[in-house]
């Protein structure tokens, strides 16, 4: 089943049902378009971040990781730019008194990207075409642009409160870091920088479930280079972060490339590529690769105090590094991972299958334990115990008829069932069954781990 054919609804539904996704404050009645992240998707989360960090920090010995604050000095957004130029285009119906994203009007009803248009022509032509909205009668008011970084304060007293402000990239954590860490770390150019962390948007039109929330996570990489080297690393990093989506498991089909016009660049940048998906709701931007060229290190340098710079001793030059920044949201490519790998799969002429064909590196358990009968199960949590101590993530099910069981454990990925049946005790030997081919061996206990490391497909 293609992407675009999967009901969104249902894969919701799932997600809450088997405990990876549920609606935040739910006992409160929610809080729109914010989501927590149960058992199995925090889970599955940490296997994310563990790719993406082995792929762009471990395996890449140039580069290095790092965890900045969510809240830094104002002074570094006002550098950055983003206090003057972070903001959306936003435009009200007077009727329905709902507010919308200009942009993304008119790029929905044209299908056209609206980059190249100034407000005026926005507003006149949304004023012009747009006379019936989200059901509703229109009658808009003119766009006003809405930053959108949150606002917070710091310190008990209320007079000394400074405003401060949610980052909405980790990026700039990473910059204004740039002097510490090369001199600490002694690195010579061209070296990466990464991080994981939280960023917040006041996004004007959040949704379609966790794609854009105003909380998210991202994975982004920092990497520095000489001014002249910044295309070849730029092609590099391009190829990499597809080659990263495409070792998750997500289907080559499911995705593009799409590189931004000029008029369509952001503030910072010489050019970007974006890696879209397509979701059941249309293609969307899964991960950015852009060439900041020197623009945030010199914006610094112009605003603060202590100059970021890089001093090369074999030109004997000081040299403002070029950055070239992968950007990846965690929580936006959890849901591109979920919807490439939920499938519902016609067994029989009565019996079909809800699996989440997850690669086995990603799965939440890799390895579920299930005892034919209940008095089995202190054998069966040993075998559970042991391969945990072995890094290989287990579960255990006793419970409803091995049929059912392996159903649960099919609608959440696992990637093996191992049952322990009457015969285990006498011949120390299990049934493995795969989650895809629904095959099954016997296999001695002792040689399960060589099994699973032979035979579990992973890229
Ligand atoms: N530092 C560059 C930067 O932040 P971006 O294109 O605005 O660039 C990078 O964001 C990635 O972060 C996006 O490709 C997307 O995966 C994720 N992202 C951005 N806004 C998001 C939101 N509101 N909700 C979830 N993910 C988001």
């Amino acid at each position: 089943m293609k992407n675009k054919d999967k009901d969104m609804n249902e894969i919701i539904n799932h997600l809450k049902t088997f405990g990876f996704v549920f609606q935040s404050s739910e006992i409160y009645g929610g809080l729109s378009n914010t989501w927590d992240y149960g058992p199995l998707g925090i889970l599955l989360i940490n296997n994310i971040k563990k790719n993406w960090w082995k792929k762009f920090i471990t395996l890449e010995s140039k580069n290095v990781g790092f965890d900045s604050k969510v809240i830094l000095n104002s002074k570094v957004w006002q550098s950055s730019g983003h206090l003057q130029n972070f903001a959306d285009p936003l435009i009200e119906n007077k009727i329905n008194n709902k507010r919308y994203r200009a942009d993304h009007i008119y790029e929905e009803i044209t299908k056209q990207n609206s980059s190249s248009l100034t407000d005026q022509e926005l507003e006149k032509w949304i004023k012009e075409n747009v006379k019936e909205y989200d059901n509703s009668k229109t009658d808009w008011t003119e766009i006003k642009h809405f930053n959108l970084m949150f606002k917070t304060a710091q310190g008990v007293v209320e007079q000394t409160k400074n405003q401060l402000y949610l980052r909405p990239e980790t990026a700039q954590g990473i910059f204004i870091n740039f002097n510490n860490v090369q001199r600490a770390m002694r690195l010579k150019l061209p070296f990466g920088i990464g991080q994981i962390g939280k960023s917040f948007r006041n996004e004007v039109t959040p949704g379609n479930f966790i794609f854009r929330t105003r909380e998210f996570e991202q994975m982004e990489l920092e990497y520095f280079t000489f001014p002249n080297d910044d295309e070849n690393a730029y092609k590099y990093y391009v190829e990499k972060s597809k080659n990263f989506i495409l070792d998750l498991g997500i289907n080559k089909e499911s995705i593009r490339l799409r590189i931004h016009s000029e008029d369509e660049l952001a503030h910072y940048a010489k050019a970007t590529t974006d890696i879209e998906f397509e979701f059941p709701f249309g293609w969307g931007e899964l991960m950015g690769i852009a060439n900041r060229t020197d623009f945030d290190l010199k914006a610094h340098n112009k605003f603060s105090d202590i100059e970021l710079k890089y001093f090369d001793q074999e030109s004997n030059q000081t040299i403002i590094p070029y950055v070239i920044e992968p950007s990846v949201g965690v929580d936006r490519l959890m849901l591109a991972i979920i919807v490439d790998s939920f499938c519902i799969e016609q067994i029989d002429q009565k019996d079909s299958r809800i699996i989440m064909k997850l690669d086995y590196k990603l799965c939440p358990y890799k390895v579920c334990v299930l005892p034919l009968v209940k008095a089995q199960s202190l054998q069966s949590k040993k075998i559970m115990e042991y391969l945990n101590e072995n890094d290989i993530e287990t579960n255990f099910d006793e419970s409803g008829s091995i049929g059912k069981r392996y159903r649960r454990q099919d609608a959440i990925g696992t990637f093996w069932c191992i049952t322990y049946d009457y015969d285990s005790d006498i011949d120390n030997s299990v049934t493995i069954r795969n989650r895809d081919t629904m095959k099954q061996e016997r296999i001695k206990i002792d040689q399960i781990i060589d099994y699973i490391n032979k035979n579990s497909n992973t890229k």
